[in-house]
């Protein structure tokens, strides 16, 4: 699908942030390994949720879809599924249920969409088979096979790649073997499947030094929980805030956005680039910090990031790559290597699109220099987003920088985050066309 993005001079409105992809992918596990009455409010009914769920119930859970989700018990429990699980574009369904199945110690084959099949999965193979499970693979990536495994009563893990999939992965693991494990991860990633197993009456303990965290899960643990709220998705927010700041005569409110600190990098960026954002009306609810995010529009200035604060951001690195073209002054983002596996290699698709629109562009092996406000106009402006979800989001936006149409290839995949995307932008004055 091909959409056509027209320029608008202000975006106005008072909406409600969708719902937390990440949160929602966690809650649906957490629900079906819990395996009794758990109603779950607010859930992102995305593609890439509906991808889990889908499997979950080939696994046998009772799940309800309609507004909410609703589990009810379902006797025989989780067991090996009759045909392969697809979890079309979604990463973090695929590795964190791998995880799953393979403390449950059920037999079951995964595959995926080209993008997924495509994507590295050594990075969870390696630890779930020091922890005892049995793959079956050609090369760390999908199709795998999980054989029916027996996991170690004890594990520990020190993390080499900064991933919350990975973290999360081996959290649930554990957690459906009933084992003891410890975690170290050397830079904070985002921390839901913490926050959510500790609301659902789970011992965990997290200890924060100078050098990371140890995340200690102890065995036996059993979840207890009857009603959960999903928070809204900070990603998703991103792009309705990149929208505003962009539009010339700007003012948005955006209700129930997620505020987890391990998440809003992405506020404090924007922030240092000197756009106008205010946040009120924080509450904590199931643990996960929410607020409203009020915007104008903004004269930005460019920023150099790097460091730690990357995996805090690093979803929404193509979105602020877009906004920096518009900044005063150069963009540096550097350590963002992991951005080369993610539903698209990123680094490469943002790059193609700046220079598309006719932004000057520098590419590195782990990132990018964006020179903002320095665009050589371009007619018939067309961008591909490599079937991207973030990517094709980021670049429908840029249309509001550039104030020119831009169409952007392949854009089906926004339904995996934000199925909601082109009715809200169409809501707040900004027209999205097929
Ligand atoms: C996610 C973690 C991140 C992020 C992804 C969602 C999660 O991936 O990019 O969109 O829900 O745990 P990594 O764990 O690979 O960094």
């Amino acid at each position: 699908m091909n959409l056509i993005a027209s320029p608008a001079t202000k975006i106005h409105g008072d909406i409600i942030c969708p719902p937390d992809k990440s949160i929602t992918q966690r809650a649906l596990l957490l629900g079906a390994l819990q395996n009794k009455d758990l109603k779950i409010k607010n859930p992102l009914l995305g593609a890439d949720p509906m991808s889990t769920a889908n499997a979950l119930k080939a696994l046998g859970a009772n799940i309800d879809i309609s507004n909410e989700l609703v589990f009810s018990e379902n006797n025989q429990g989780l067991c090996s599924p009759a045909s392969s699980l697809d979890l079309g574009n979604s990463g973090t369904g695929l590795r964190l249920l791998m995880g799953m199945v393979a403390g449950l110690g059920i037999d079951a084959t995964f595959t995926g969409d080209s993008s997924l099949s495509s994507r590295p999965m050594k990075r969870i193979i390696e630890p779930l088979s020091h922890f005892g499970a049995v793959f079956r693979h050609n090369g760390f990536i999908l199709p795998i096979q999980i054989e029916t495994s027996s996991l170690k009563p004890k594990f520990s893990y020190k993390m080499p790649v900064a991933s919350a999939q990975v973290k999360s992965s081996i959290l649930l693991a554990a957690l459906a073997a009933g084992s003891e494990v410890t975690i170290h991860e050397a830079i904070q990633t985002r921390n839901h499947t913490e926050i959510m197993l500790k609301d659902f009456g789970v011992k965990i303990e997290v200890h924060e030094s100078r050098k990371g965290n140890d995340i200690f899960l102890p065995r036996n643990q059993n979840l207890q929980k009857k009603e959960y709220d999903v928070a809204g998705d900070i990603s998703s927010a991103a792009f309705l805030i990149a929208a505003a700041l962009l539009a010339q005569d700007s003012h948005l409110i955006i209700k129930n956005v997620g505020l987890n600190p391990s998440r809003v990098g992405f506020l404090d960026v924007i922030q240092a680039m000197n756009a106008n954002i205010t946040i009120s009306d924080r509450v904590v609810i199931n643990g996960e910090p929410r607020g409203n995010i009020i915007v104008k529009s903004s004269e930005l200035k460019g920023i150099d990031l790097g460091g730690r604060i990357i995996p805090n951001i690093i979803d929404e690195i193509p979105i602020l790559s877009v906004i920096a073209a518009f900044a005063e002054g150069k963009t540096t983002i550097q350590n963002a290597k992991e951005l080369r596996v993610k539903e698209s290699d990123r680094i490469m698709a943002v790059v193609e699109g700046l220079e598309n629109l006719g932004v000057r562009v520098d590419e590195f092996e782990d990132g990018l220099t964006v020179y903002g406000k320095n665009i050589n106009k371009k007619e018939n402006i067309e961008i591909n987003s490599f079937h991207d979800h973030r990517i094709a989001m980021s670049f429908l936006i840029s249309s509001l920088g550039i104030g020119k149409q831009v169409k952007v290839l392949n854009a089906e995949n926004i339904s995996t985050s934000f199925p909601d995307f082109i009715e809200l932008m169409g809501f707040l004055g900004f027209s999205i066309k097929a």
